[in-house]
């Protein structure tokens, strides 16, 4: 029998999701039909409710809605636990409702495998301090990093952030006119790209060997990524690998079959192109 999936969120009629789940599901021969669901703002819980007792196997939830999913979950995985928010739902054999926060592993595993960029041992920035950071850090942790540095417009709230997830490993706050020394890895994470603007960021954290990562993606390079380029980056990424990575890793807890995320990105990018 055909299993049920879906993302809900709002608005949710750009989203990529079915098209990449429909192309993992191809490659791996499973009989699903993934759809995308726009939910209204006030009823969340009983959409979930609604899909899951018309025997939905397993939702995605995208903005504006994750916070809410952490909530409607019966159980969380540690990663969702400490994001404080939830991008995937399962479906349990007795019924219940597992939460989990993929996006963090999606953005670790585009660097190290597609990237081959490593983590472990490196010194790595991360510029934000809002809801997409507090999912990508305890993963980003957990690969054992010589330290992080969390910087923010809005300094207590970075501050905030590196004394929650300081008992994962070596992570500190500081604000933009301290940072003076370059960095093996700087992470992107706030939304100024999606407004066309720079975090005011200085340009010795930059040096011939940094890998520099935005979590939006587009078109052309983000600002940051081409300010990175032109302040000599070794490599700019943007985050369409995130995007593919975390529905790969959705798609691996539902089915426990593993896709091939780079054949969908590939695809995705000349899309993105064209
Ligand atoms: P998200 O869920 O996408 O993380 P968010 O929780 O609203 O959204 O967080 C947005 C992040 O981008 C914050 O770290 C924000 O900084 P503040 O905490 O000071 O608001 C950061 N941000 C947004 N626009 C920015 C800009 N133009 N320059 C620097 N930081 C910016």
């Amino acid at each position: 029998m055909t299993d049920l999936y879906a993302v809900m969120g709002n608005p949710i009629n750009h989203s990529k999701s079915p098209q990449i789940h429909s192309e993992f599901a191809e490659q791996t021969s499973q009989d699903i039909v993934y759809s995308a669901m726009q939910v209204p703002l006030d009823g969340f819980e009983s959409a979930v409710k609604n899909f899951f007792t018309k025997s939905g196997k397993g939702l995605n939830i995208t903005v504006p809605f994750k916070e809410q999913a952490f909530k409607v979950a019966d159980k969380l995985t540690i990663r969702a636990q400490t994001a404080q928010a939830v991008n995937t739902l399962i479906l349990q054999e007795d019924g219940t409702i597992l939460g989990d926060n993929t996006d963090g592993a999606g953005l670790v595993g585009d660097l190290i495998k597609n990237h081959k960029v490593p983590l472990k041992g490196q010194r790595i920035l991360v510029i934000g301090a809002g809801g997409a950071v507090r999912g990508i850090l305890q993963p980003f942790l957990s690969e054992q990093p010589d330290s992080i540095t969390v910087v923010n417009r809005t300094f207590e709230k970075a501050q905030i952030l590196a004394k929650s997830f300081n008992e994962f490993g070596s992570i500190s706050a500081c604000e933009f006119d301290e940072l003076n020394q370059p960095f093996d890895v700087i992470i992107n994470g706030t939304s100024a790209s999606l407004s066309g603007q720079l975090p005011p960021i200085p340009q010795c954290v930059i040096d011939e060997n940094t890998v520099v990562y935005d979590m939006m993606y587009g078109k052309e390079l983000t600002p940051f990524l081409r300010w990175s380029q032109e302040n000599g980056a070794a490599k700019v990424l943007d985050g369409l690998g995130m995007l593919v990575g975390q529905a790969a890793v959705s798609f691996e807890l539902w089915r426990n079959e593993q896709p091939d995320s780079q054949a969908v990105l590939l695809n995705m990018r000349k899309q993105l192109k064209s």
